[in-house]
Formats: C-alpha cells, structure tokens, sequence
C-alpha cells in the first residue's frame, strides 16, 4: 500500500505531500483543485505511465521545467523481524533540453522520464507493478459501450500490473507490429520479398499467443466473481487468434491492406448480463441491450473483478482509487462500493461530501 507521496511541480501543485492510512482516505476539494491529479501521480507510481496525458510533459506544472512524484510503499507481507518492508518509488519528468550555461544556442537533450526505484534507475518494465492499484473514474463508466481499443487497454492494464513477463510480451509484441506493417507496406509498394515476413511472423505468434493465454486467464477468473443485488454479469473473451497458419491464410489480403489482420491487437471482450428481469435462462449483451445503469454496472462489476484477480495472483490487495465516481451511481450501488472500500486501502476524491458514508471511518484531506 502506498503511505506517502510528495508532488513537486506536478500538474498545478508546486508541493504537496500526503500521508494515507491504510483506510480509507477521502480526498475532498472543489472542481479543478487537483483531485484527479494527485489521483494521476498515484496511478504514475504505480504503471510508470498516465493514465490521460497525450504528451507525459503536460503532467509538469505550466512554470515548471522538472515535475517529480516520489512514493513510499509498504509491503505488508514483508519481513515479519524486519517489520514491513519499504520501497521507495519516483518519477522525474522533464521536457527533454536544458540549456547549458548562459549561451542560448547551447541546448542538451537529457532523459524525458526517468524511474527511479529504491534510488536505482530502472527500464518501465522493472519498475512497474509494484504498488498495485485498481483506479476507477468516470470514463470507465462507458466501456461497455465504447471502442474495443478501451476493453484491450483495460485487460492490458490489469496484467501488467501482475505479470513482468506480460509487459515485456506487450512491448515486443506492439514493437513488431509496427515493424511487421511497414514491411507489408514494402511487400505492396516496392515489391519487396516476402521470405522478410517469417521472422516478425514469428515473434507476433510467440508474443501474441503469450498475451492471448492471459487475456483467457482474466476472462475465465472473471467469469467466476460474483455479481451483485440481482444481476449477474459475465465475459466473452472475443479472441483474434494468431497463428503460423492463421497468418498464411491471410497473407494476400495482409499485403493488400498492408497491415496485420490476425493477433491479439484485435482482441474484443464482450459483455453479458442475466438479471432477475430478464427470462430465466436470458442472457443479454450488454451493450446492445443494457440500459446505461446497468452497463455501468457491469463496469463496476468488472472492477471487483480486477481486484480480486490481482490479490489472488500476488498475494498482495491493490489500493483502490476511485475518482468521484458517486454523483454517477445510485445510493445502492454506492452502499456496494463503500462495502468494498472496507476490505483494502482505498483513496476516494469527490467534490461533495454529501454522498460519503457516515457509517465508514475516513481520514480526510481537504484540498
Ligand atoms: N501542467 C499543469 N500545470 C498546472 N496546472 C495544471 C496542469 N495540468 C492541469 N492543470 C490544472 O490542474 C487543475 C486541477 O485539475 P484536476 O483535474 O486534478 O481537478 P479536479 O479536482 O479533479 O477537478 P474536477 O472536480 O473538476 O474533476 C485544473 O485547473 C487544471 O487546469
Ligand atoms: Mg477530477
């Protein structure tokens, strides 16, 4: 979990620092006073990554040339003599140059983001994973219904978090699909020959089906949580299977179109509900046919989801972020998420503290 984190020039804080209990901590402040901000530096401890900048230099304040996030996060399973073991995170971002001396022509380019554990420099993939967080904002609310892209990114994310090996497959994989297109590029346009193809093709199968297994992992663990109040939701796991044979029966129409047609990056999940409405045995997909509350219900329920899979392949609960989803829910299903709050560190920013329990115990922080 993580226990304190200190911000300097990061998005419109020059300084902050805060403590966490390993409660529930409630963030309360006004519109734009930061809350999905500090929310965003968690999330960058955690991933090493944004989970909304386009460009990873907006995250440094308007003024700022350096922004700096740094964590402590403890173990809680860590040594029993030892007391709990700590592990100290940071992020710096800079924009790239300094200017070197007083001569304005002298500009060097310095490391854009730099990750930093227990004082030592480390790659994304050894860096990432190590205070595990579950986040859950308003744009989630919508990804039943909106681009495939978003459900990928979302089973990319959960596995990332748990699996060192599934971020390095994850890298390989969208490295040599770049690859693998500008050469199907080449085949069409300068007839370059395809004997090139046999080496991307096969560390797409190799990657890719690494990357596929899990995703089935995920699927079918999820399919086995509980629903809640009425409703049962489960998971088709729509895989885009990528094969040596798959490959070769798409090869013309590939070079054609020149770009890869088969693999996991055309992966779909998709979504199904039985509810105490619907028929006895009636399933509904979701997202043709769920009403708005129910698919964000579904979202909800796919969250839990995540929480329960990364405590059961770590060993570890991941701190649960939730960014002022109530004024979206119904108070039933906010009584479903204070439930839920109980059970690990969880960090929760509204703008109004008229939707928080009375019943649960918080530490407030008022921005
Ligand atoms: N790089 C930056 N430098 C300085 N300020 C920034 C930077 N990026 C964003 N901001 C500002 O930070 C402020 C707080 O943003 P944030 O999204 O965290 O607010 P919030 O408390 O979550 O608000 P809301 O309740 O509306 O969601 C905004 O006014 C935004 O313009
Ligand atoms: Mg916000």
């Amino acid at each position: 979990m993580i226990k304190t984190v200190k911000l300097q020039d990061f998005r419109n804080f020059n300084e902050l620092t805060l403590n966490f209990s390993s409660g529930v901590t409630v963030i309360l402040g006004p519109n734009a006073s930061g809350k999905t901000n500090i929310l965003e530096a968690l999330y960058l401890l955690s991933t090493g990554k944004s989970f909304r900048a386009r460009l990873e230099e907006e995250m440094i304040n308007y003024g700022g040339q350096v922004a700096r996030v740094k964590g402590t996060v403890v173990d809680e399973k860590g040594g029993s003599n030892t007391g709990p073991a700590i592990t100290s995170l940071e992020v710096i971002l800079t924009r790239g140059k300094i200017k070197v001396g007083d001569d304005p022509e002298k500009i060097q380019n310095i490391p854009r983001k730099t990750l930093i554990k227990n004082g030592v420099s480390k790659r994304l993939i050894d860096f990432a994973g190590k205070l595990k967080v579950v986040l859950f904002g308003p744009w989630d609310l919508d990804l039943v219904t909106q681009s495939p892209s978003l459900r990928r990114k979302f089973l990319d994310t959960v596995l990332s978090q748990v699996d060192r090996e599934y971020r390095r497959a994850s890298l390989s994989y969208e490295k040599g699909l770049r690859q693998r297109n500008r050469l199907l590029q080449r085949i069409r346009d300068e007839g370059v020959p395809r004997t090139q193809l046999a080496f991307w093709n096969q560390l797409l199968v190799k990657n890719g089906n690494y990357i596929s297994d899990k995703r089935g992992e995920f699927v079918d663990f999820a399919n086995k949580s509980p629903g809640f109040l009425d409703q049962d939701f489960s998971l088709i796991y729509d895989a885009s299977a990528i094969s040596s044979a798959r490959l070769e029966r798409y090869k013309e129409e590939e070079v054609s179109a020149a770009t890869t047609l088969v693999g996991p990056h055309r992966d779909d999940i998709i979504f199904e509900m039985r509810s105490g409405k619907s028929s006895k045995d009636g399933k509904i997909d979701l997202a043709r046919f769920g009403s708005r509350g129910e698919q964000r219900m579904g979202v909800l329920w796919l969250k839990m989801a995540e929480l329960a899979f990364i405590e059961k392949v770590t060993n570890e609960k991941p701190t649960l972020l939730l960014d002022d989803i109530f004024s979206e829910l119904d108070h039933e299903h906010r009584e479903v998420i204070f439930e839920v709050s109980k059970s690990q560190q969880t960090i929760i920013s509204t703008a109004d503290q008229h939707y928080l329990e009375k019943s649960i115990e918080v530490e407030r922080v008022e921005l």
